[in-house]
């Protein structure tokens, strides 16, 4: 059963799904990592595919940029397609100098002054939870192959170019205890709550709000491939 956004239908996508924001950067994870490649989704060039990881079934797809993306995406994943888990994987900016770049950031929770949740659902809080199991596992999974995942606040922002008169990253990090800054997570995990599923983010260090740094594009792909094996081993638990 086709949706809006994804044509495809239901067996053709797995249980877990991992989730970049970038639809092409779906696709090099498909083409470096899984076996028995198929394509499920083309629509609006946001490409889905399936394929197995050691053996197991795993789907990758973009989400797009923002929370209203990653809201649709995950919504149709979840309610039509009957997927039970998403972990995101994206890059993050540093709020606080504790982070260097390609550090990875496993979301504690998730706050943010976007209205998506209380627009979707009437949750009125601007904190969300990922599901407490799935962190563990992933955080486990990390220790297990050698990985160091800093496990924090994160703050998702609707925002990506704010003006000088408004709240900066000092003031997201002293009031708030967000390390970094993205902009999907509180959508994704709102999602999850209100449709029983399960959801994570894994987040790259790709530049900073304190120090200015940024990474190249060659950097941001190999540093991403850590946090990939990360998120690929703990799917297949
Ligand atoms: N993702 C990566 N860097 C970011 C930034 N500086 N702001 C928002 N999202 C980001």
């Amino acid at each position: 059963m086709a949706t809006p956004h994804i044509q495809a239908e239901k067996g053709q996508i797995a249980k877990v799904v991992l989730m970049p924001g970038d639809p092409l950067r779906a696709k090099f994870i498909a083409d470096t990592y899984l076996e028995d490649v198929k394509q499920f989704n083309s629509v609006r060039n946001m490409f889905g595919f399936t394929g197995t990881y050691k053996g197991k079934e795993i789907s990758v797809m973009g989400s797009g940029m923002g929370m209203p993306s990653i809201g649709i995406y995950s919504y149709e994943l979840f309610k039509f397609f009957d997927v039970e888990v998403i972990i995101r994987i994206g890059s993050a900016g540093a709020y606080t100098d504790n982070l260097n770049l390609f550090d990875l950031v496993l979301a504690k929770d998730a706050w943010s002054e976007s209205s998506f949740a209380l627009a979707q659902s009437g949750y009125d809080k601007d904190v969300i939870e990922p599901n407490r199991e799935l962190n563990a596992l992933i955080a486990d999974t990390a220790t297990k192959i050698g990985k160091t995942v800093h496990e924090n606040t994160i703050h998702s922002s609707d925002v990506f170019y704010h003006e000088d008169n408004v709240d900066g990253h000092v003031e997201f990090y002293e009031k708030h205890g967000c390390v970094c800054v993205e902009m999907e997570s509180f959508a994704l995990f709102h999602n999850a709550q209100i449709l029983g599923k399960k959801a994570a983010c894994l987040l790259t260090i790709s530049d900073s709000l304190v120090t200015h740094e940024v990474t190249t594009a060659e950097q941001r792909q190999n540093s991403f491939n850590e946090m990939m094996e990360v998120a690929l081993e703990s799917a297949i638990k």
